[in-house]
């Protein structure tokens, strides 16, 4: 979908590449996240309003450190370049730069000495975010510093619409970095502000209806917030040429099949649903590997899928609840990133099951998914639920696969959750759960001394869970947690608690 304002990122591999383009997205315009050597000429056609290069790990100076095209220099659109994108301007226009022994890091105070229109409404001293190693030793002829800090007599530099800053406006530490984004969206590109999950909204039905005219769509629904949402707004578009799919694999949360059901219901959206859980548990049978288990249970997803849509007639479409930042992974200048998890995604399926596809969020965030779902009306239980894995409590057995600890870990779960409402937290938190693995400790029955297992409980605060923290929930509510575990659920005699943050854990533990 070609939006007519719009933004161009070049992404130079910095940690920060993702945000920056969020962000310009936040202060309503449209960004997109291109590689760094995009050509010139690709930029030009899609007619941006400006171009901001992110930072990156590299040196200018090092044999084959990313460089953009120098054509882009010569196009007239307005450059903001970021730390690394700030060298790369002062390298391009003939400054040099110098690997400064003070590696400046954290937070400093940026002194503004000229009211530039990237400063406009800022006072002359604001705190900002540094991160270098490299620093701007001459500038390029005619630019002009516009800020400087105690280390850095070029914090940010000038020349007509080529704009450098040292600093990181798009972190939350810069104190004025949103207002700085935004004068050099509205003040120096001179957008107006065009992209609201409204407009989204509005576009993407009336794309959907176009696309499909007469056609019958079919969706893969997990329950989670991306399906659902797509779900209801191909609803919205086309109403009864949707039929949406719902397979239990056996690995859901307690009630979930009953309660994502009860809801589509209502929406009166029509639903198949099938229970496979027999199948796929019987495949994971004394499975301990987590990354076999995600692969078994993707591959006999697509079988039930494929033999689902063989048994319902001839669908042209399926909907997938496909995101931006899955798009342009292969876009990374970064090289191929080690996986750490696969993170099977059960709604993601081959091409090859011959159906044209339909993704309508291929250029949300998931935050921006949230606010699309909230305009239309996702119900609540949905949109407040828990982030939960694709291949469900599999990831949260550890070593041996067996009934007895799908079923400790499901109930564990559904106590820690209860308690979490109970205390009103529930929505505070990003996940909470239980986990269970081979290990047992003695616990007292009765009079009698028992082995029982050892259920870790793990509740963590995140904002996109590439980072978290464990949450420091108030202990009665942990005792109660642990005494209705113990209490209510067979053949657990202890409950522990994980205090690790991500990194360097992840959130689930494998
Ligand atoms: P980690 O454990 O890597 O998880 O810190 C980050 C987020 O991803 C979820 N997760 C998964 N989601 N399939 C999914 O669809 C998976 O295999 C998977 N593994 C982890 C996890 O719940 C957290 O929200």
């Amino acid at each position: 979908m070609m939006n007519k304002e719009n933004i161009v990122v070049l992404d130079f591999g910095g940690q920060y590449s993702h945000l920056i383009t969020r962000r310009i997205r936040e202060l309503s315009v449209y960004a997109e996240l291109l590689p760094f050597d995009t050509p010139a000429s690709e930029i030009e056609s899609m007619n941006p309003s400006g171009i901001i290069l992110t930072g990156g790990p590299n040196s200018v100076y090092d044999k084959n450190s990313p460089k953009p095209d120098p054509k882009i220099f010569d196009l007239k659109i307005p450059i903001l370049g970021i730390c690394y994108g700030l060298q790369i301007i002062v390298n391009e226009m003939g400054g040099s730069i110098t690997r400064t022994n003070k590696r400046e890091y954290g937070k400093a105070t940026l002194s503004i000495s000229s009211n530039q229109k990237l400063f406009h409404g800022i006072n002359s001293k604001t705190e900002v975010w540094m991160s270098h190693g490299d620093a701007t030793e001459t500038l390029p002829d005619n630019f002009v510093s516009i800020a400087t800090t105690d280390n850095s007599p070029y914090a940010a530099i000038n020349l007509k619409d080529l704009f450098g800053v040292q600093f990181h406006p798009e972190v939350t530490h810069t104190a004025d970095g949103t207002k700085i984004l935004r004068n050099f969206l509205y003040e120096i590109c001179k957008c107006k502000g065009l992209w609201t999950m409204d407009s989204f909204v509005d576009k993407t039905v009336a794309n959907i209806k176009s696309q499909v005219g007469d056609d019958s769509v079919l969706c893969a629904l997990s329950g989670g917030v991306d399906s659902s949402t797509v779900a209801l707004l191909l609803h919205k578009a086309i109403g009864d040429k949707l039929t949406c799919v719902f397979v239990d694999h056996g690995l859901l949360r307690k009630n979930e099949a009953k309660n994502v059901l009860d809801i589509f219901k209502k929406l009166n959206i029509k639903i198949i649903f099938y229970n496979e859980s027999d199948r796929f548990l019987n495949l994971l049978d004394d499975v301990t590997d987590p990354e076999i288990r995600r692969k078994l249970i993707g591959q006999e997803f697509i079988k039930v899928f494929e033999e689902i849509s063989k048994q319902n007639g001839s669908f042209k479409w399926l909907a997938q609840g496909t995101l931006y930042p899955d798009v342009i992974e292969s876009a990374s200048t970064k090289g191929p990133a080690v996986t750490i998890k696969t993170h099977h995604n059960v709604g993601g399926l081959p091409e090859n099951l011959k159906f044209s596809l339909i993704e309508p969020f291929r250029e949300l965030y998931k935050d921006e998914v949230r606010n699309v779902a909230r305009i239309i009306d996702l119900p609540k239980e949905i949109l407040a639920r828990h982030p939960f894995p694709g291949p469900g409590l599999a990831v949260r057995i550890i070593g041996n696969f067996n009934n007895e600890k799908l079923s400790i870990c499901r109930e564990s779960s559904n106590i820690v959750e209860e308690e979490l409402k109970k205390s009103n937290l529930y929505d505070d938190v990003w996940q909470a759960f239980a986990m269970v693995g081979d290990d047992k400790a003695v616990g007292v029955l009765g009079d009698g001394r028992k082995m029982g297992y050892i259920v870790t409980v793990r509740i963590v605060e995140s904002t996109d869970a590439m980072t978290a923290d464990w949450v420091k929930i108030p202990y009665d509510v942990l005792d109660n947690i642990s005494s209705r575990i113990t209490n209510e659920v067979d053949n657990v005699s202890w409950v522990t608690y994980a205090i690790s943050s991500k990194p360097p854990s992840t959130i689930e533990p494998q």
